[in-house]
């Protein structure tokens, strides 16, 4: 097995064959990677003696217990086991990164809000210090619930890391690119990707077209997975294939650094005198991995209607009651819009689940004013929405003719909880006043008289 310098000091595996290079395929797959010949146990976990002196160690992503089809867990190979990369913490403070329950008095969450992009930082800010949340839903201590985050960053995380014990983290990138150094081995990301970052796993972000925005779901619940697909059956919509979990990769680097930990909400740093991205070798299926958006199998109606957005879910974090996700993970990519005498945008409703909706790039159909790439939505539980003044007149006037819908991607993070606006979104964030205002052009139609009226 060849081995190559991935980036500054680290040591990276390679893929037999070079087709996904740095990168091994599918989803939740039990994988095997070595950055060094020989140095993954063969046949079993943890044998008396590890080649190189390395430490064995467990991370378990799900209880022990668990049903075998959600039971997740890693074997790690690594210079130092993880508990030489903790020490004494101090408590650190992150003022905007807020965690469920988190209801601020005076801020009203009930209404339909939208912001502008919220702007770059003057101040140097990280992947981690730049975290705004917008808003949160259920209670991290339950292990229920999300947060929605912007992201804001223009400084490299340098010798210092991060993890969370409250939750594993969907990363969404808008702008920038993210070089997301993992206990596992190497992301990289661009607009148009998404990432996840499991819980409990050490990383570092490097920026490598300097500063980056977008957005990130901390999901408090439990893991991510593909939505089943029923009747659409055995191919299409997100291919477990496009997924892409990275190969080995460590540095062996006696650099002293800090590890933050997010703990029940509150933040904690320790000194260390060493790298901790030291795993030189793993299996499991419990990792992180990299979606390519573009890649998504869009299903849509072929006759009359469309289907419910739910058609569009990339990944769902399910809960214990069937079809009631803590978490939706939903796109609007594009698409070919092949419907005939059928309303396109989509339609007005009421819903129980609670909707925050962020704009990658291009125009959003229900929206083509004032959605633009970097803002962000909010219709929350059963706050009434739909298309604005200018999609409803388009959508009642069009064509049947087949349409493609192009330059496109909006994604929605759905959660059955209720979302709380922080203080920062209702305050600091750039929030629309008018938003309420797209909707003021819908006039009354009806007069009584049968027909269909203009
Ligand atoms: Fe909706």
């Amino acid at each position: 097995m060849n081995r190559q310098t991935a980036a500054k000091d680290f040591i990276q595996a390679t893929t037999n064959g070079g087709i996904t290079e740095g990168y091994m395929p599918g989803f939740g797959n039990d994988f095997e990677t070595e950055a060094l010949p020989g140095a993954l146990p063969v046949g079993r976990n943890s044998p008396q003696r590890i080649e190189y002196g390395l430490y064995a160690e467990q991370l378990s992503g799900s209880p022990f217990t668990a049903p075998r089809t959600t039971l997740e867990r890693s074997w790690m190979y690594r210079i130092r086991p993880s508990v030489k990369h903790t020490g004494r913490f101090r408590s650190a403070d992150m003022p905007y990164w807020k965690t469920a329950p988190h209801v601020v008095k005076d801020i009203i969450s009930l209404g339909q809000y939208r912001w502008d992009p919220v702007p770059f930082p003057n101040a140097p800010l990280t992947f981690v210090t730049g975290m705004r949340t917008m808003t949160t839903a259920g209670d991290v201590s339950t292990q229920t619930g999300m947060a929605a985050h912007v992201y804001l960053a223009n400084t490299d995380m340098v010798d210092d890391h991060f993890y969370s014990a409250d939750s594993e983290l969907l990363v969404v990138p808008q702008h920038g690119c993210l070089k997301i150094f993992t206990e596992f081995g190497i992301l990289d990301l661009e607009p148009l990707e998404i990432c996840i970052l499991p819980r409990g796993m050490l990383f570092r972000v490097e920026l490598p077209e300097g500063e980056a925005r977008g957005f990130v779901c901390e999901n408090y619940g439990a893991k991510f997975t593909l939505p089943g697909r029923g009747p659409i059956g055995a191919n299409c919509l997100a291919n477990p294939r496009d997924f892409k979990t990275p190969v080995a990769a460590f540095e062996d680097s006696e650099r002293p650094c800090r590890v933050t930990v997010k703990w029940c909400g509150r933040f904690h740093i320790t000194e260390i005198p060493q790298s901790p991205l030291d795993v030189v070798a793993w299996h499991g299926n419990y990792a992180p991995f990299k979606y390519d958006l573009r890649n998504y199998a869009a299903i849509g109606s072929i006759s009359f209607d469309h289907p419910d957005p739910s058609i569009f879910t990339v990944l769902t974090a399910p809960t214990a009651e069937e079809g009631t996700a803590n978490i939706d993970f939903v796109i609007f990519p594009e698409r070919w819009l092949a419907n005939e005498n059928t309303f396109r945008p989509p339609w007005y409703h009421k819903n129980i689940m609670s909707e925050l909706m962020g704009n990658i790039c291009g125009v959003y159909d229900a929206k083509p004013r004032g959605f633009v790439p970097g803002g962000i939505s909010l219709h929350n539980c059963m706050l009434p929405h739909g298309p604005d003044r200018t999609a409803f007149e388009h959508g009642t006037t069009e064509s049947w003719e087949p349409v493609k819908m192009k330059n496109t991607m909006a994604f929605m993070f759905e959660t059955r909880f209720p979302q709380q606006l922080t203080g920062f979104a209702a305050k600091e964030a750039p929030l629309q006043d008018d938003y309420i205002g797209c909707w003021d052009g819908l006039e009354k139609k009806f007069d009584g008289t049968p027909g269909l009226k203009d």
